[in-house]
C-alpha cells in the first residue's frame, strides 16, 4: 500500500532529509544493538528516528496504532506497536533493546487525566524496561524546579522523570524548556499571535525568564548523551545559547518578520484566559496552549549545565532557530508537528473500514472530466490549510471557529505541507485515514459532533475521461446524531458541487 502523495514538483521527506548529527563530538556506539524510540508518532521522536538511522543505529520505533507518519520514509526502522498504558504489550516491544528514549506524553488528555496517565505509563514502562535488561533509559522533560509554583504540566513532567529514575535502569535526564522549531506548538503559537495582532497585550509573567532551545539541539543532545558512558542516573538541563523573556522572543520574531507589532503591558496573572485567547487566535488548541502557557509563570533555565563540557558544541541562537523554522516552513519541508499526535490516542480511532455495518448517511456527488487522474489528485492533495477549501471557505471556517469555541481541534491546525500528505497527517479538523495515489483520499473528521464522520475524495479512470467524486459518510445511532446530519445535509449539495468544479479547474 502507497502510504504518502507528495505533487511531481517535491521530493519525498527522505530526500530532503539533512543530518544533524554530523558535528557531535561523541562517537557511534558500536555496542548498541537496539535503539527503542517511543513517541516516534510525536514532534521529537518523529524528528529523532531519522537521526538515528542517519548515524547508523539499529532503530525499533513504538507507536500505538497502523498510522506511521513518515515512518513509511525510513523502512530500515521496525515499528512496533505497543501501548504504555498496558504492561503486557511493553514486553514485546523492549525485546533485545539496549537503550531507550522515553518521549511519551499524553499532555492533552485533559488536565485531570494526563497526569495520571503519564505516571503510570512512566511505571509500567520502568519495569518493562528493567525485565527486558535494557541498559538505559533516556527521557526529555521540562525546566522548571519542582515546588516553586510549577504548573500541573511541568509538575507532571517532573514526576515522569523521578518515576523513570526510581528503578535500576539507569536513567539519563534531559530538561529543556521553550523548543524552537517548524512545526513546534510554542512556535506556532509566538507566530501566530504576530501574524494576527498588531497589538500584543503582555500579562504580568511575560517577564518570566525561559532558554529556548531549537529543536535541532535538541535532537542533537538526544543521540549525544545516548553516546557518553553511563554514568547511573544524571540529568542534564539543555538550552539555547540565550536567556530571554517572553517579551524579548516576541519581540525578536516581529523584527525577523518584518512586523511592526506594539507591544502593551496588561494587568492579568492568570493563564487561563490568555491560553483560550491563544487557542482562537493561533493553530494550537487549547487543551495545549493551556499546558504551555501554564508554564510560563516560572522562570525556565538552566541550572545543571554540565552537557555543555561533555558534549561541547554551539547551539544555535533564538534568531537562527526561529529563521530556520520559518524557511523550513517556506520551503514546505516541516518533517514533523505538534499536531502530529493531537487528539492523543487518535491512531486507535475507528477506521470507516472497521464499522460494524457501514455508515446509514452518505451523500455523494461526482463530476466526468477530462482530466488526468494524476492532475485532479495533485489539486485534491493541496487541499485546506492556508490554501483553504477552494470554495465557500467560510463556511468551513465558521464550522471550525465554533468546534474551537467549544475546546474542539478547530480548522486552524491548517496542515504540516501544502503539497505533501501522507496517512496520519492532519488536514484543519480532518485526519488522512487512507491516501491512494490518484485513486483515493480519505479524510476522518476530527470535530466535536454527535456521530463519526469521513470524506472521501475519489478519481476513478473511465479511458478517456475520468470521475470525479466526493461522498460524506456519516455514522450516528443518537437522535441528536440524526439532527445534525438532517441539518447540515442541504449544505452539501453547495458546497460539494462547487469544490468538485474548483478541483476540476485547478488541475489544469
Ligand atoms: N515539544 C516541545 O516543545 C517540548 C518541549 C520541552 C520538552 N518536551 C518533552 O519532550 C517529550 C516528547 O514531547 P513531544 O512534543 O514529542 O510530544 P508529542 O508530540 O505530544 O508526542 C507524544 C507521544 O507520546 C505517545 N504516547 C502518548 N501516550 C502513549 C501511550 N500510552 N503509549 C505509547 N505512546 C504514547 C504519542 O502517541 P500517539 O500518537 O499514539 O498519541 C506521541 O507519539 C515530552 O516528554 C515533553 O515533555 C517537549
Amino acid at each position: 500500500m502507497t502510504l504518502s502523495f507528495r505533487d511531481m514538483s517535491s521530493m519525498s521527506s527522505r530526500d530532503t532529509f539533512e543530518p544533524r548529527c554530523d558535528d557531535l563530538p561523541t562517537m557511534l556506539q558500536p555496542h548498541i544493538e537496539t535503539v527503542l524510540v517511543t513517541g516516534a508518532s510525536g514532534y521529537i521522536g518523529g524528528r529523532l528516528v531519522p537521526e538515528l538511522v542517519a548515524r547508523g543505529y539499529r532503530v525499533r520505533a513504538m507507536v500505538r496504532g497502523p498510522e506511521t507518519g513518515d515512518l513509511v520514509s525510513w523502512p530500515e526502522v521496525e515499528v512496533v506497536t505497543a501501548d504504555a498504558l498496558h504492561r503486557e504489550s511493553l514486553d514485546r516491544a523492549l525485546v533485545g533493546v539496549t537503550v531507550a528514549y522515553y518521549l511519551i506524553h499524553s499532555m492533552v488528555l485533559g488536565p485531570e487525566e494526563f497526569a495520571r496517565a503519564d505516571l503510570q505509563s512512566a511505571r509500567n514502562f520502568r519495569e518493562a524496561a528493567q525485565d527486558a535488561g535494557v541498559e538505559r533509559i533516556i527521557y526529555l522533560g521540562g525546566l522548571g524546579e519542582q515546588r516553586r509554583g510549577l504548573s500541573h504540566h511541568l509538575e507532571s513532567r517532573q514526576q515522569v522523570a523521578e518515576v523513570l529514575a526510581d528503578g535500576s535502569v539507569p536513567c539519563t535526564i534531559l530538561r529543556a524548556s521553550i523548543i524552537i522549531g517548524s512545526g513546534s506548538a510554542s512556535f506556532e503559537i509566538i507566530k501566530g499571535l504576530i501574524d494576527r495582532l498588531p497589538v500584543i497585550p503582555f500579562p504580568t509573567w511575560a517577564d518570566n525568564l525561559s532558554q529556548p532551545i531549537g529543536i535541532r539541539d535538541v535532537v542533537k543532545y538526544l543521540v549525544g548523551v545516548m553516546e557518553l558512558p553511563s554514568e547511573g542516573d544524571r540529568t542534564f538541563d539543555i538550552g539555547g545559547l540565550e536567556v530571554l523573556t517572553y517579551r524579548q522572543m516576541m519581540i525578536e520574531l516581529a523584527s525577523v518578520l518584518g512586523k511592526r507589532t506594539r507591544f502593551v503591558r496588561v494587568p492579568i496573572h492568570g493563564t487561563r484566559l490568555v491560553a483560550y485567547a491563544i487557542s482562537l487566535l493561533t493553530p494550537v488548541p487549547a487543551p495545549i496552549s493551556m499546558c504551555l502557557t501554564g508554564g510560563l509563570k516560572v522562570d525556565t533555565i538552566c541550572s545543571r549545565n554540565a552537557i555543555q563540557t561533555l558534549i561541547p558544541f554551539q547551539p544555535i541562537s533564538y534568531r537562527e532557530a526561529l529563521v530556520r523554522a520559518l524557511s523550513r516552513e517556506e520551503q514546505d519541508r516541516v518533517a514533523t508537528r505538534w499536531s502530529d499526535a493531537y487528539p492523543p490516542a487518535h491512531e486507535l480511532s475507528i477506521k470507516l473500514h472497521q464499522l460494524r455495518r457501514p455508515p446509514r448517511y452518505r451523500a455523494a456527488y461526482e463530476r466526468e472530466t477530462e482530466r488526468s487522474a494524476s492532475a485532479l489528485f495533485t489539486a485534491i492533495m493541496r487541499i485546506g490549510g492556508r490554501e483553504g477549501w477552494f470554495d465557500a471557505n467560510w463556511m468551513w471556517r465558521l464550522r471550525g471557529a465554533f468546534d474551537r469555541m467549544i475546546f474542539g481541534v478547530g480548522a486552524a491546525r491548517g496542515r504540516r505541507s501544502a503539497s505533501e500528505l501522507r496517512i496520519g497527517d492532519v488536514i484543519d479538523f480532518w485526519r488522512v485515514e487512507d491516501l491512494q495515489p490518484e485513486r483515493r483520499l480519505l479524510l476522518r473528521s476530527e470535530m466535536r459532533m454527535p456521530g463519526r464522520a469521513w470524506l472521501e475524495f475519489t478519481v476513478e479512470d473511465l479511458g478517456t475521461k475520468r470521475r470525479l467524486g466526493i461522498t460524506a459518510h456519516y455514522a450516528t445511532r443518537s437522535v441528536n446524531g440524526r439532527a445534525y446530519w438532517r441539518f447540515f445535509e442541504p449544505f452539501h449539495w453547495y458546497i460539494f458541487a462547487r469544490l468538485l468544479r474548483q478541483i476540476e479547474r485547478r488541475s489544469r
